[in-house]
């Protein structure tokens, strides 16, 4: 697994997975378990970022619902911000990640947040490849529609980000400024950044939806 990733800020609360084995399938819940999500007003999402990537991750879905064609991957390195005057999100998919081929095929992705019961969820989805399994059905989360976007969010989730991409690029080394960065990639396979508008979110109470 080539997650050279980890907690970054002070003691990590679960061991890094870099060197991790690719995890079991997680059981599936009996019957899923109703997440009351809101749409919630931009100016009203609450959301500790650092946190959030460094510590909670995100599940990346890229594709589309309808279809059948998506996949998801765990991602704990990105961003939100403000670009272009535009609520964005920003996502780094390494070439050798399956998602990355529903990333550039595809105009949208999803960004869902979990609560700890789905660890191992994230984890499945973090170490397992879509070009090898079903990992969707095997990761015991259900996808579902989202409200603006084609890629699916997941109805465990509870926030749920919709994402249409603005800008792809990828991370030129001759451009890095710190000698550090370059560790991150003993295989020279340089991060492709996303940066997608966020049209839409939804989310319990605990990200800002009104009660
Ligand atoms: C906590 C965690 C965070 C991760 N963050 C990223 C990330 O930000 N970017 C990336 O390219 N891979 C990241 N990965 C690795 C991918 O999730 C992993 O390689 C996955 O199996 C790719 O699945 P796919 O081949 O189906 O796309 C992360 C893995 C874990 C466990």
């Amino acid at each position: 697994m080539i997650w050279a990733g980890g907690p970054t800020i002070g003691a990590p609360v679960v061991q890094a997975p870099e060197t991790a084995e690719p995890k079991a399938a997680p059981p599936r819940a009996e019957g899923v378990r109703a997440v009351k999500r809101q749409p919630i007003d931009l100016a009203r999402v609450t959301l500790p970022v650092f946190h959030s990537w460094d510590r909670q991750w995100f599940l990346l879905t890229a594709g589309d619902f309808a279809s059948g064609k998506f996949n998801p991957m765990t991602v704990g390195w990105g961003a939100f911000g403000i670009m272009w005057k535009k609520p964005m999100a920003l996502v780094v998919v390494r070439p050798t990640r399956h998602t990355q081929r529903f990333m550039d095929e595809y105009p949208e992705f999803t960004l869902c947040g979990f609560g700890a019961g789905h660890r191992d969820a994230l984890e499945y989805c973090g170490s397992r490849s879509g070009r090898d399994e079903d990992k969707v059905s095997r990761c015991g989360l259900t996808p579902v529609a989202s409200s603006r976007v084609a890629a699916p969010g997941f109805e465990e989730a509870e926030l749920i980000v919709e994402c249409r991409k603005m800008y792809a690029d990828d991370f030129d080394p001759k451009r890095f400024l710190a000698q550090f960065i370059d560790g991150n990639y003993p295989n020279k396979d340089y991060h492709r950044m996303y940066l997608g508008e966020v049209v839409a979110v939804f989310g319990t109470e605990a990200y800002g939806a009104s009660p």
